[in-house]
């Protein structure tokens, strides 16, 4: 029987408990799907800084090399000072692990509020492929003059054209595979970052009239783009953009699609071990009672399986998640579901 190995980390506040659900769900499909998966768990969280004071291990990234792919919970403490766990933790792996995509679906699942009026699971279907190795998040820059009046601050967008290219190759091929509307549509700012988005809009143009002829382009405007998200959502089929407008767009998608209980995410490198996390936080005010949503995870566990090649599991677990999201949950906000964490993964875990 084909056994894939998974690296899990629970991490922070609800992270362990949406990744129990995300889990049990997981070991459901195989069962039904006819594989295994062999699952180790790793307590890298704010927990473990505080303790040690390292926010990794110095072996974990050959470690996480050995697996298949890392489910990943959340990251973020309320002890530890911002940036050292997201820096030490999360964008430390994505860079270490070159898992270059970020892939966000938004997706209304039927029987989820969206607070986009007339607006339902046909009109809102999408994807948007975050570019996950550069922009404002690789660090270049710096301060001068620290503490006085002439104090100067720089956070440099960076790209390169292997970055932009490959990630722009990625949401072509997506967009075929997709076969939805074939169309990819750019989201940048060229009427003022007229450097970086230059880079992507010549190389988009380029390779896709080259290379991808039958998928229709489209542009847009970042700040346009967030416009049309809330007021046309239907025109998107898949979306590329650079890592900082991604992660400021998936955001307002993820609200559009019922919130962050249902938004899921997967950092993912084509070539190498990805890793899939609900895109929310790691709520600690929830932290232990049994009322956080899991489904973002169990859909992340979904995204899982299909880059694993398990398809048909993916799509299980996806369909038991919308029966029980039309059926079952009263609405996706940690406790107000009708259900606890635990009984909406007994819910998809039965279904599947
Ligand atoms: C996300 C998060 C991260 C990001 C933070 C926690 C570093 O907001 O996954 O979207 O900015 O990428
Ligand atoms: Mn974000």
């Amino acid at each position: 029987m084909k056994t894939y190995s998974i690296a899990v980390i629970g991490g922070d506040g609800t992270g362990p408990e949406v990744v129990r659900e995300g889990v049990k769900v997981l070991n459901a499909a195989a069962a039904r799907h006819g594989f295994k998966l062999a699952l180790t768990d790793y307590d890298f969280g704010g927990a473990r800084y505080l303790k040690t004071g390292e926010a990794l291990p110095a072996t974990a990234v050959e470690e996480m090399k050995k697996h298949a792919a890392i489910f990943l919970g959340a990251i973020g403490h309320p002890d530890v000072k911002p940036g050292i766990l997201e820096k030490g933790i999360l964008l430390k792996l994505r860079f270490e692990l070159d898992q270059y995509i970020n892939l966000r679906p938004v997706k209304l699942f039927p029987g989820v509020e969206t607070p986009i009026k007339d607006k339902g699971p046909a009109e809102i279907d999408y994807v948007v492929v975050r570019e996950n190795s550069g922009d404002l998040y690789t660090g270049v820059g710096g301060i001068s003059m620290k503490g006085t009046p002439n104090e100067v601050a720089m956070q440099v967008m960076v790209y390169n054209r292997f970055q932009v290219e490959r990630c722009l190759r990625y949401a072509f091929e997506y967009a075929r595979k997709r076969n939805k509307a074939k169309t990819l549509g750019l989201v940048g700012k060229t009427n003022v970052l007229t450097f970086v988005y230059d880079l992507w809009e010549r190389a988009f143009h380029e390779i896709g009239a080259k290379d991808y002829p039958e998928i229709k382009r489209d542009y847009y405007h970042v700040d346009a783009c967030c416009m049309w998200m809330v007021k046309n959502p239907e025109w998107f089929d898949v979306l590329v953009t650079g890592n900082m407008f991604g992660d400021i767009i998936t955001d307002l998608g993820a609200m559009t699609q019922g919130g962050m209980g249902i938004a899921a995410g997967g950092n993912i490198n084509p070539e190498g071990v990805s890793m899939f996390e609900p895109i929310g936080g790691s709520a600690p005010k929830y932290t232990g009672k049994n009322v956080i949503n899991p489904l973002a995870a169990i859909c992340a566990g979904a995204m899982m399986l299909d880059a694993l090649g398990e398809t048909k599991a993916a799509r299980a677990v996806e369909a038991a998640v919308a029966d029980v999201t039309a059926n079952k949950l009263k609405s996706l906000a940690a406790g107000r579901m009708g259900c606890s964490t635990s009984q909406v993964g007994d819910l998809v875990a039965e279904r599947v």
